[in-house]
């Protein structure tokens, strides 16, 4: 009985931290103006975050093409964040769906 337990609060801790990735990132896209432009699942004014995972799914670069894109304002305005927040912010993108 007590393993059983030991291993739901293992698989529940692992859930809480792919959330909390994933939680860290919308909080952050929300606070840098991302949201006024992009939505997860639909097309606003750019396009929606899981389209954008979709086309980069198979491109190993994709992180640092988006940071570059994101950091040096190529291709997308230029975005004011610092390396950490453009990392998570490019990786939640990457892992929208
Ligand atoms: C003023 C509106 C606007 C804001 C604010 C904005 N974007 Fe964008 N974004 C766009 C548009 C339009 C596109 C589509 C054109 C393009 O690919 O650059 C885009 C495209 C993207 C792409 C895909 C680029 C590609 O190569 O396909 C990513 C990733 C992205 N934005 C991330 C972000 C993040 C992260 C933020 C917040 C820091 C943000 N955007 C803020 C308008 C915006």
């Amino acid at each position: 009985m007590k393993s059983m337990l030991l291993v739901l609060a293992a698989a529940g801790s692992m859930v809480m931290a792919g959330a909390a990735n994933a939680q860290a990132g919308a909080d952050l896209a929300k606070a840098k103006g991302c949201l006024g432009c992009h939505a997860v699942a639909e097309k606003k004014v750019g396009p929606a975050m899981k389209d954008v995972a979709a086309k980069y799914k198979d491109n190993k670069d994709a992180e640092a093409t988006l940071t570059a894109k994101l950091k040096d304002g190529k291709g997308h305005m230029k975005v004011a964040a610092s390396d950490a927040e453009l990392k998570t912010l490019v990786q939640w993108s990457l892992a929208a769906k």
